[in-house]
């Protein structure tokens, strides 16, 4: 299918057992629109027929070029090109650009895009100000998800979200700031001073800088950690309508500013069911403790007590999560260079045993992204509580590019979800508070 034209094939026939009427809904793209099911009506002057769908399971709510999955066949492409070929060969930055834009950047563009980014890395100080108001102790998420709305309110113009220039501007500022304020966050949680950018490393590098240097002039990461970071920023960068992405093309529908949205993707991908996985999945190692214990937690996920085998299962993948596969590879080569420990032997383990068990084959559970993303981040000594910060880095870029487009998109509005309502009918109030 070429992106961006509907192409109308065939109609689907509906006939009403209430009226015996038919009614022909056009099939474009291989899909109905839920409106058309309005016309069917027993009478004239009934609201017509909804589609229910809680969660969204078999809903298109946007035409998309952005990203395109093959669940079944385990295919992720970002605007056509595989993630293999990406995570092999692009940059974050590059491939960041290319979210947005739909092409690769020329040298050019690219420089310039560097640029941008690395002049934009600083954040006014007041945010410091605002961070030491957090307890040691404040989950890394948290902090991340309100000083990025606070952001909004340091760059009041971009609220002028149809202006192009300040929409350039937001999608620069996002992105190089959030590592800013992620770092700043790592920081505080070790009571340790702010680093602040070096305009002369990658957006990578630099990143690392500011989590990790001490007191040498310049910092250099381990190669292999740098790498690794690129690659799982790479694989992490957008993962179409996704329940993050989602809140954030709904925020966005209301016309708020980008950074009020993408705060609002935060505190959606903060969920243990979605990027707190990677938190969720360390905890459960942990919480297992010995390759030995692994045979009796499976037993107690099957025995379905409530337990989820974490990193496990995908709304989409029911074959394989490509990137689950690189991710593996990404981790092999960590640890051949800083060695094996318990937590993955446990990792290995469970990932044997699930993808032999009936139980997991049948419902064609398998390891996502983040079953392996964890274990790397562990290696690299970030705090578990971190993870999903590193995911957040990463996917504003998918998010701001899902924003553009959904703000682009001459068939959007604002998101407002029909209901069911199943409560009482109408009925007196009689209060049930003892009379004064
Ligand atoms: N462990 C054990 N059983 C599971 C798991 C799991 N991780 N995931 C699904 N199931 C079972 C589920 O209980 C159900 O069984 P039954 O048919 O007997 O009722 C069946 O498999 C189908 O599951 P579902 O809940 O209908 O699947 P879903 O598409 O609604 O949920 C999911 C997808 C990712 C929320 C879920 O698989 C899950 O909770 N996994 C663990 C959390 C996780 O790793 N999330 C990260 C997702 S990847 C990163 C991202 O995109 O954010």
């Amino acid at each position: 299918m070429s992106k961006g034209t509907a192409t109308q094939t065939d109609a689907l026939s509906v006939t009403d057992g209430r009226t015996g009427k038919t009614y022909d809904l056009p099939i474009t793209d291989g899909a109905v629109r839920a409106m058309d099911l309005r016309q069917i009506k027993e009478t004239p002057d009934e609201f017509g027929t909804l589609s229910y769908d809680p969660a969204f399971l078999n809903t298109a709510a946007c035409r998309s070029a952005i990203t395109f999955i093959d669940g079944d066949k385990g295919i992720l492409r970002y605007r056509g090109y595989p993630i293999e070929q990406l995570a092999e060969r692009a940059t974050f930055l590059e491939t960041a650009w290319l979210l947005r834009h739909g092409e690769l950047p020329s040298p050019k563009q690219y420089d310039q895009w560097v640029h941008d980014i690395t002049f934009h890395t600083y954040v006014h100080e007041n945010i410091k100000n605002f961070l030491q108001g957090f307890r040691y102790d404040a989950h890394p998420m948290s902090m991340l998800c309100s000083t990025v709305a606070a952001l909004s309110s340091f760059y009041p113009n971009a609220k002028n979200i149809f202006d192009p220039e300040e929409r350039n501007l937001s999608f620069v500022r996002l992105i190089a700031k959030v590592p800013t304020l992620a770092a700043f966050i790592y920081r505080h949680g070790k009571g340790m001073p702010f680093v602040y950018p070096d305009n002369d490393l990658s957006y990578v590098e630099n990143f690392l800088s500011m989590v990790a240097r001490m007191s040498e002039p310049r910092y250099e990461s381990r190669p292999v950690f740098t790498r690794a970071t690129e690659v799982l920023f790479i694989l992490h960068a957008d993962h179409e309508q996704n329940c993050s992405t989602t809140a954030v093309r709904t925020v966005g529908s209301s016309h708020a500013d980008p950074f009020s949205a993408v705060a609002a993707g935060i505190a959606a991908l903060y969920g243990p069911l979605h990027g707190g996985a990677n938190e969720a999945v360390l905890r459960m190692i942990e919480q297992i403790g010995h390759p030995k214990n692994v045979k009796a937690f499976i037993e107690e996920v099957k025995a379905g007590t409530g337990q989820k085998l974490m990193g496990f299962g995908h709304r989409v993948y029911k074959s394989y999560d490509p990137r689950a596969r690189i991710v593996k590879r990404l981790a092999d080569d960590v640890f051949k260079e800083v060695g094996m420990d318990k937590d993955l032997e446990v990792a290995l383990e469970l990932e044997c045993i699930a993808l032999s068990d009936d139980y997991f084959t049948s419902r064609k559970l398998y390891p996502n992204v983040d079953f392996y993303t964890g274990l790397i981040y562990r290696s690299m000594k970030f705090p578990t509580d971190f993870f999903t910060v590193l995911f957040a880095i990463a996917r504003t870029a998918g998010w701001l590019a899902q924003w553009e487009e959904m703000l682009q998109d001459k068939e959007q509005k604002i998101a407002r979800p029909r209901q069911i309502y199943v409560g009482h009918g109408e009925r007196p109030y009689k209060s049930t508070l003892s009379p004064k």
